[in-house]
């Protein structure tokens, strides 16, 4: 294994910190790592990659989810992936020490706002969608959420008692001009480089803060004459998503409202295990601003069984290479998962397969080669 990290500057050499977590966290990192020592050993690409403890495994060493020290030697690295934090045993710790705060801690202090979530259906793959068929084949659409406002950081928040018997609980739903203008650019932007169709998702019906959204938007709309933005409320979009996913392209929506259609959208390709992440910020000096992270969870109901699918971290893995610039080795590898899963054998039980995590793993590297 690689460990340590190399001074020498070189575009190829890229410093990672792996963030493996909790749960199947731990069990399909180690399967993508796997994949990056391969490029590290056999191609001009060299990765030194350095775990360091996130979530329910760093409140058990250190008793908080993410240290000032890891979060200090992260921001250093070139770019992060996770696997997934939380689980039962840290459901009942106070708040502020839950896992999915140290998550939410490394996205806020290095301004990831942008996660793109692409949900993508290979052809194989098609007829193992809970879906017909003809409603998702060839479906490629990209969920832009916004990562580090909305309701998961608005203010006041908590737990109040507000007489003997009863307590209030509340967040706050609130975004600012600057921050709905800059995940619009993206939005824009990237739609821009797709088909030119955008979709911004909110509640402006209801809610004032995506009132504001809106209006936003449209503003920002004007600087992309070429580009067809459409709006929908979200209740309307989670049920268009299954409906008639193709009539989508790029979706652009806040924080929660990302959250949810995002696990919506990863059954369309067939489970929630494949889909990948990346979480990007605005790039200041020297500083780490990308985190990749694949969409699901820890998954308690089979951590442990070494069943969990690890392709969503793989892909993840990928967009990670991606970013970086190392395009041909991240292509090799989607299209590595794409024949990988072209037959049964090696897919995983959630794709009503008989692999487990490392034999899937294992093809994937092996189609590689
Ligand atoms: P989950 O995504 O962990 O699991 C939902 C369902 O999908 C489960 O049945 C699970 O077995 C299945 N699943 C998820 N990933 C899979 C994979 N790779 N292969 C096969 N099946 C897979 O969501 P949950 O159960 O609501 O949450 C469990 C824990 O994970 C919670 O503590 C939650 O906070 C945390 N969580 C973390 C992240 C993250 O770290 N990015 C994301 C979502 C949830
Ligand atoms: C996700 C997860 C996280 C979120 C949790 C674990 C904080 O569900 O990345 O989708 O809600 O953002
Ligand atoms: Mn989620």
């Amino acid at each position: 294994m690689i460990v340590g990290w190399n001074q020498e500057e070189m575009n190829n050499v890229f410093n990672i910190s792996l963030l493996p977590g909790d749960g199947i966290g731990q069990e399909i990192s180690v399967e993508a790592l796997k994949i990056l020592e391969w490029f590290s050993e056999n191609t001009d690409l060299k990765i030194n990659v350095k775990e360091e403890l996130v979530g329910g495994i760093s409140v058990d060493e250190y008793d908080s989810p993410l240290t000032n020290d890891t979060l200090k030697n992260i921001s250093h690295s070139d770019a992060i992936l996770l696997g997934a934090v939380g689980g039962p045993k840290w459901e009942s710790l106070d708040f502020k020490k839950r896992p999915e705060r140290g998550l939410l801690k490394i996205r806020k202090e290095l301004d990831l706002f942008a996660n793109f979530r692409p949900a993508i259906v290979f052809d194989a793959l098609a007829e193992s969608s809970t879906l017909k068929t003809e409603i998702i084949k060839n479906l490629d659409i990209l969920i832009i959420r916004e990562l580090t406002s909305g309701i998961y950081f608005g203010e006041p928040r908590g737990i109040e008692q507000i007489d003997e018997e009863n307590k209030r609980g509340f967040n706050t739903l609130a975004y600012t001009t600057e921050e709905v203008k800059r995940i619009a650019k993206v939005g824009f932007e990237t739609a821009k480089a797709r088909s030119k169709k955008l979709c911004s998702v909110d509640k402006a019906n209801v809610l004032e803060s995506t009132e504001l959204w809106r209006e936003v938007v449209t503003e920002v709309s004007k600087d992309y004459p070429d580009v067809e933005l459409s709006h929908m409320y979200v209740d309307n979009a989670s049920m268009q998503l299954v409906r008639n996913p193709k009539q989508f392209d790029v979706i652009v929506t806040t924080n929660m409202f990302g959250d949810i259609l995002s696990d919506c959208a990863s059954m369309l390709t067939g489970s929630l295990g494949m889909l990948p992440s990346a979480s990007i910020g605005t790039k200041i000096e020297s500083k780490c601003n990308a985190m990749y992270e694949p969409v699901h969870g820890s998954a308690p109901d089979i951590a442990g069984k070494g069943i969990a699918n690890p392709i969503g971290q793989i892909w993840t893995g990928a967009l990670m290479l991606d970013h970086l610039g190392e395009k041909e080795a991240a292509k090799s590898i989607v299209n590595s998962i794409e024949k990988t899963l072209s037959t049964k054998e090696h897919r995983t039980k959630d794709l009503q397969g008989t692999s487990n995590t490392m034999q899937c793993a294992k093809a994937v590297l092996d189609n590689i080669n």
